[in-house]
């Protein structure tokens, strides 16, 4: 019997292709998706628009709770909206991406998203979730649990590609000093969930990984 709700985690550093793999995992099993990564991404988007100075703690924290920010869950075609305003590329580019680490940090900021995390996932429709706690905080009884990593230098490469050539040495560097933060952080820190299955993919196409994920998925079920 399928799984109900069917909640599938995917966790790991920047890189690791995450995104592409979950985006790929849930258009093959018709499920719907989530990036958390785009949602706090978002949330440091209005700090910034808002001139909030996102090194001072209190001062992001005084003011999580005033950005709305709303998750489209196609895995075909997210999107992700602020006060209405779509962030998609803007969330990508170089302000945003400086300042995520320590916004996504305060820990008013992660209860702001993960109430609004749950909420999404609490509605019709299974779901893949990738972000960095989902395995272990936003939703630990998951049936399937996945961390996903790769050695930095190819996820430097494939980073430094998806930015339109990029060099890749300072893609490198940004991405181990971003796991630093994310991995050394006190609330949620980006670790390996109890329960998650280590899928390193140095060594394999995307659509081999997602091929792997997608067999996880269906076992997982077939045993439920
Ligand atoms: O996956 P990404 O690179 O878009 O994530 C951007 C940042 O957001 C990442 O550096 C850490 C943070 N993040 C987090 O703290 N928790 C999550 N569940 C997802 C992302």
């Amino acid at each position: 019997a399928p799984l109900v709700p069917l909640v599938v985690a995917i966790d790991g550093p920047s890189g690791s292709g995450k995104s592409s793999t979950s985006r790929g995992v849930a258009a093959r099993l018709g499920l719907r998706y989530l990036d958390t990564g785009a949602m706090y991404r978002g949330m440091t988007w209005w700090m910034l628009e808002n001139g909030v100075d996102v090194s001072d703690p209190s001062a992001v924290a005084a003011r999580a709770r005033e950005a709305r920010i709303e998750s489209g869950t196609d895995p075909l075609a997210p999107t992700i909206t602020v006060d209405g305003v779509d962030v998609a590329e803007a969330i990508r580019g170089e302000a945003v991406t400086g300042a995520v680490s320590p916004v996504s940090a305060v820990p008013e900021v992660r209860a702001v998203l993960l109430d609004l995390q749950r909420s999404i996932i609490a509605a019709d429709g299974g779901i893949v979730v990738e972000g960095r706690d989902i395995g272990s905080v936003v939703a630990p009884d998951a049936p399937v649990k996945v961390y996903l990593t790769a050695d930095p230098e190819a996820r430097a490469l494939r980073r430094a590609a998806e930015e339109g050539g990029s060099d890749v040495a300072a893609t490198q560097q940004s991405l181990l000093a971003r796991d630093k933060i994310d991995s050394g952080r006190t609330v949620s820190p980006l670790t390996m969930a109890e329960g998650a299955v280590h899928l390193d993919t140095t060594p394999y196409s995307l659509d081999e990984v997602i091929g792997l994920v997608v067999d996880l998925v269906e076992a997982v079920e077939a045993s439920a």
